[in-house]
């Protein structure tokens, strides 16, 4: 009787724990690509610009990434050369798709013309 009620707590206190581990798992900050460790300041991207509700915890806009990144038509003309189309200035969407229906920052990258086509992009 007296061990299995010992077992019960251990059981218990096992779940407790498991329970602290997620949640400490779950409220730690996401990490961003390597490309951007230098970026430790969440509104590089986080724009209180394009908060909602007061939350700048929201996909951000094109319009945070260019802030560095220059314009669409710059990036164009870095990957002009590539042996795929080029991703910047595509066929169907020119310049008028977000650059995180590709590039993610705290998931992987995805290259959103492969839901259809097969391109073999190197996206990191
Ligand atoms: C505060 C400035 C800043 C912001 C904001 C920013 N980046 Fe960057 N990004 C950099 C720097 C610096 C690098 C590393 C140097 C480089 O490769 O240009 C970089 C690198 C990258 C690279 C890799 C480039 C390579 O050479 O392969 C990609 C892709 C990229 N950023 C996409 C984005 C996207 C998408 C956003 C918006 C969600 C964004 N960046 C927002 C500064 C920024
Ligand atoms: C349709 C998908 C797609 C979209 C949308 C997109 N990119 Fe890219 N981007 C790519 C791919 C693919 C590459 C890498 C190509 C390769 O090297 O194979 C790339 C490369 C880059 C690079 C590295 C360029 C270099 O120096 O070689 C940067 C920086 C970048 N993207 C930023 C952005 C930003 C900022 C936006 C939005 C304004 C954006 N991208 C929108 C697919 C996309
Ligand atoms: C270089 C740009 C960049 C930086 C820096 C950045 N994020 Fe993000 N964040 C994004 C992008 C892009 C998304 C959209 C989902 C994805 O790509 O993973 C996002 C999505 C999010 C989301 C989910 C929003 C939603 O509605 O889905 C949260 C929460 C978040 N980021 C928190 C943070 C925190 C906290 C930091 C600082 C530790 C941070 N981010 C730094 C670009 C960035
Ligand atoms: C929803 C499906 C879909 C997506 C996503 C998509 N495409 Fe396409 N794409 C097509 C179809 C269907 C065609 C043929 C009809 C046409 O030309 O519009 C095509 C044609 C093309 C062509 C013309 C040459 C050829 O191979 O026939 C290019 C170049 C192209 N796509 C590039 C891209 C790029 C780059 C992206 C990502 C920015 C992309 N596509 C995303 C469906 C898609």
């Amino acid at each position: 009787m007296i061990r299995n009620a010992f077992a019960a707590l251990g059981a218990t206190a096992l779940a407790l724990t498991l329970g602290a581990v997620s949640l400490s798992a779950s409220a730690s900050a996401p990490t961003v690509k390597p490309y951007h460790k230098a970026l430790t300041d969440c509104a590089a991207c986080h724009t209180q610009e394009n908060a909602v509700a007061g939350n700048p915890f929201v996909v951000p806009s094109d319009k945070a990434c260019l802030a560095c990144h220059g314009s669409y038509k710059d990036l164009a003309k870095k990957t002009e050369n590539l042996p795929e189309p080029n991703p910047h200035a595509s066929h169907h969407y020119g310049e008028g798709i977000a650059c995180t229906a590709c590039h993610k920052e705290h998931e992987p990258s995805k290259v959103y013309c492969n839901e259809c086509h097969e391109f073999s992009y190197k996206i990191k």
